[in-house]
């Protein structure tokens, strides 16, 4: 299993994500890549912007401009933004682009020829006052499931159900805020997800490899049943809905269901960045042209757990074409801001492109891993930020990094010293890294990632605590030796600690690996087994000691900060 396909839940397009959004899919899509690409895996790495549906609809409305127009805008931003936070996509493509249109006009016309798709008439939420049918997020009202008084139409932000807007109660128009509303029949195309129960459930079965928040949750949908869904809508934006290549009659004002398109954009960027000259797409996505040698990995926040693990599955499977699954899925909970949610709509916590004005992107990085949501929700606040940072970056990793290079430096000519052979001292350091690593190799296979940042956290604390130990400022004015093993043993461990932080902190990690002097080619993740782990620098390398790798974060900006975004 050599070759890896990522994917992150692709962000909608209606406007800059926040920090929950980035930390919930894209930066641990991110961090999973850069690792396996460290492991010599052949990965690629796909997202998009989802820019059906009415999210960009209303956003758009909201902006005064075009759906196009805006899409084209906001798509620029969220492409910046993400470059400033070193997401290191293969591709990041669009799910307005043609390629999209084409497989999902494809797959409709393939489900409807296997019996899985079927025009029904059903009942729509209709607004009188604005003449128009109100889809998904067009009308909102209290959930019928947990009483939560803002749930959309299309899911309840609370208890994060699917939902019907006919099922909202005192539902209003978010164009007018109308309740003047009656239900009224219209025609749809309906996805019949209840016939493809069976199927469904033996292939999340037989899923050995999904962690076990997103089995759980596609287990509860399978007990609970499949509904059949309506996969089109009352829409002018999106993808028209055709059969064989013509306009279906009856559906000449309507287009498919966000939902239905999204995820099919997973292949549809593939492919757009085939067309750009990026590498063929077909071998990592259809299992007849060698995607069965492919390992998927989905990443997303809990809410999009089901579309992945039942209605996307449905697409696939149910056209009866080769088709790539997902083989590991990981889920996240929710990022919590001062206790309450981060909201895009109210604009709530702290953006992507706000972050990088405070602070560069490796800190935001390092707390958000460090501290991901994965068992349970996790709370953000900018006072945790501080400490955080101001602890593992600065005082653990940045000063040894420091400590040792600048020693080195001024009192062994700034060339990796002799020193002759390791002594006991060494030898416990390579035995505890050699169990370190391990764990850590471990946890970023099972995608544990707060495990893995605390076991690169210790790797780090282990550089202060040898030299703590070894005192080469002391061995230094009675045994030249003894100082310079210590030195060298301490900048091989400056080595592997930047190698092992590059999935994590690319800047600082390639800061200190130009530093060091090592090339390229060295800076691949060490194996438990690798010989002369702290031994791989050669004696007499210069090196320039970095610069301060981290700032700290003061109680000054913190100040700041919090004035500035209502912490
Ligand atoms: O929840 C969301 O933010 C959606 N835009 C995720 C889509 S994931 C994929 F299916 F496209
Ligand atoms: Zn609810």
């Amino acid at each position: 299993m050599n070759r890896i396909l990522i994917t992150s839940a692709l962000p909608y397009i209606n406007g800059i994500k926040h920090l929950g959004n980035l930390a919930g899919s894209m930066l641990p899509a991110d961090v999973c890549a850069r690792f396996e690409r460290l492991r010599g895996k052949d990965v690629l790495y796909i997202c998009a912007t989802d820019e059906h549906g009415t999210p960009a609809e209303l956003a758009a409305a909201a902006s005064g401009q075009s759906v196009r127009a805006y899409c084209d805008e906001q798509f620029e931003v969220q492409r910046r933004a993400c470059a400033g936070f070193d997401l290191s996509f293969d591709y990041f493509g669009r799910s307005s682009n043609a390629p999209n249109a084409r497989l999902t006009q494809h797959f409709a016309d393939i489900l409807e020829d296997n019996g899985l798709i079927e025009e029904r008439v059903s009942e729509q939420v209709y607004s009188i006052d604005d003449k128009r049918f109100l889809p998904d997020r067009y009308v909102e009202g209290t959930c019928p499931h947990c009483r939560y008084e803002k749930a959309r139409g299309d899911q309840c932000d609370d208890c994060g159900r699917v939902l019907d807007p006919v099922d909202l109660v005192e539902p209003y128009s978010t164009i007018s805020g109308s309740k003047s509303l009656e239900v009224r029949e219209t025609r749809h195309l309906f996805l019949r997800q209840s016939k493809m129960q069976g199927r469904v459930r033996e292939w999340v079965e037989s899923a050995v490899d999904w962690p076990p928040l997103a089995r759980s949750i596609a287990l509860k949908w399978l007990d609970e049943g499949l509904q059949d869904r309506a996969i089109t809508r009352d829409l002018s934006w999106g993808i028209p809905v055709l059969r064989h290549g013509k306009v279906r009659p009856g559906f000449e004002n309507k287009v498919f269901y966000v939902w239905f398109d999204a995820p099919i954009e997973y292949i549809g960027a593939s492919i757009e960045r085939a067309e750009a000259g990026g590498g063929e797409w077909e071998s990592w996505w259809r299992t007849d042209k060698g995607a069965d040698d492919v390992t998927y990995v989905q990443f997303m926040g809990k809410d999009n757990v089901a579309f992945h693990t039942v209605s996307f599955p449905i697409t696939l499977l149910g056209s009866d074409e080769s088709w790539k699954t997902v083989d590991k899925l990981k889920a996240f909970n929710w990022v919590t801001w001062y206790g309450g949610k981060f909201s895009t709509s109210q604009k709530r916590g702290i953006f992507m492109d706000q972050a990088l004005e405070l602070a560069p992107s490796d800190l935001w990085r390092w707390q958000l891993m460090a501290n991901a949501p994965e068992s349970a929700d996790a709370a953000f606040t900018l006072e945790h930020f501080q400490t955080v940072v101001n602890k593992d970056l600065a005082d653990v990793l940045g000063n040894f990094v420091n400590r040792i290079t600048r020693f080195a430096t001024s009192k062994l000519d700034g060339a990796v010293p002799d020193g002759g052979t390791p002594g006991p001292l060494e030898n416990a350091l390579v035995k505890q890294l050699k169990t370190r690593l391990t764990a850590l190799t471990g946890y970023y296979e099972t995608m544990e990632y707060r495990k893995a940042m605390a076991e690169t956290r210790a790797i780090w604390a282990m550089g202060n605590e040898y030299l703590a130990e070894a005192a080469p400022w002391t061995a230094l004015k009675t045994d030249r030796d003894a100082a310079a093993l210590s030195v060298r043993t301490g900048l091989n461990l400056v080595v592997i600690s930047a190698i092992i932080a590059q999935p994590v902190i690319p800047k600082a990690a390639a800061k200190v690996l130009d530093a060091m002097g090592v090339p390229e080619e060295n800076r691949n993740w060490p194996s438990p087994e690798d010989r002369g782990l702290l031994d791989a620098l050669p004696v007499g390398l210069n090196f320039t000691p970095p610069d301060v790798l981290f700032s700290k974060i003061t109680d000054e900006d913190v100040a700041e900060w919090s004035e500035r975004f209502g912490a």
